[in-house]
């Protein structure tokens, strides 16, 4: 079953609001997931928590993310890894265990660099592991029309940093779900996180059949 690790060395483009909206995605789908919180600051389990989801949620020290991955691993149909945005030993041990790794991108020259830095760090525990690791950047905070958005999914194919053809529009209702918990009761939320969540899972089968 898959492990999920939500990366990149970029601090603030929507990493752990991704992990929550997947997590409740695939809970409502009928999965039984489970939730590792790497981050310090502990942002994936106080969302989860508000509004009472029933997403089981971990805060791990970033030296257990392997043993405790393994753990969840075998209790949950999908785990979600949150990983916050720096370059630290979670985020080498997450990528390592995880069976797809999704780069959250906004469409920006800074944050572009940054998942081709963290490209590198996957490539680097891939050979530490000794097997493939799936991963894609998908674009965060889109204006689906602006030309930046097309500009900075180019420079991350340029790069060679596979993307998912699914993006995260900018709404106003992930900024609400930061208090309510769950971004899914907006119907647009729901429409771009299936989106999502299917590519997800079709990298990991990718793997599976590789
Ligand atoms: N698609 C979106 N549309 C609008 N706002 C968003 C979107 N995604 C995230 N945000 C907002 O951006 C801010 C940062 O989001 P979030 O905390 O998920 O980022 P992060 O990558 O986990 O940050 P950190 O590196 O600090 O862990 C929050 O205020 C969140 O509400
Ligand atoms: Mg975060």
């Amino acid at each position: 079953m898959p492990i999920i690790a939500i990366a990149t060395t970029k601090g603030g483009p929507g990493k752990t609001t991704l992990a929550m909206s997947l997590a409740r995605y695939w809970a409502r789908s009928g999965l039984n997931v489970e939730c590792l919180d790497t981050d310090p600051n502990r942002n994936l389990t106080t969302w989860l928590a508000t509004a009472g989801c029933p997403v089981p949620c971990t805060a791990i020290a970033e030296d257990d993310v392997v043993d405790a991955a393994a753990a969840a691993d075998e209790r949950a149909d999908v785990v979600i890894i949150d990983v916050a945005g720096a370059l630290a030993k979670a985020l080498v041990y997450a990528v390592s265990v995880a069976g797809a790794v999704v780069i959250p991108v906004r469409p920006d020259a800074k944050d572009v660099a940054e998942a081709a830095r963290t490209q590198q760090h996957i490539e680097t525990a891939r050979k530490m592991v000794r097997r493939a690791i799936p991963y894609a950047a998908t674009l965060v905070q889109v204006n689906r029309r602006a030309q930046v958005t097309a500009h900075s999914r180019a420079q991350l194919q340029a790069l060679g940093v596979p993307v998912l053809n699914a993006d995260v529009p900018l709404r106003t209702a992930y900024q609400q779900a930061s208090y309510t918990g769950d971004p899914l009761a907006d119907a647009s939320v729901l429409d771009d996180i299936s989106a999502i969540a299917a590519e997800v899972m079709a990298l990991v089968e990718s793997n599976h059949g590789a």
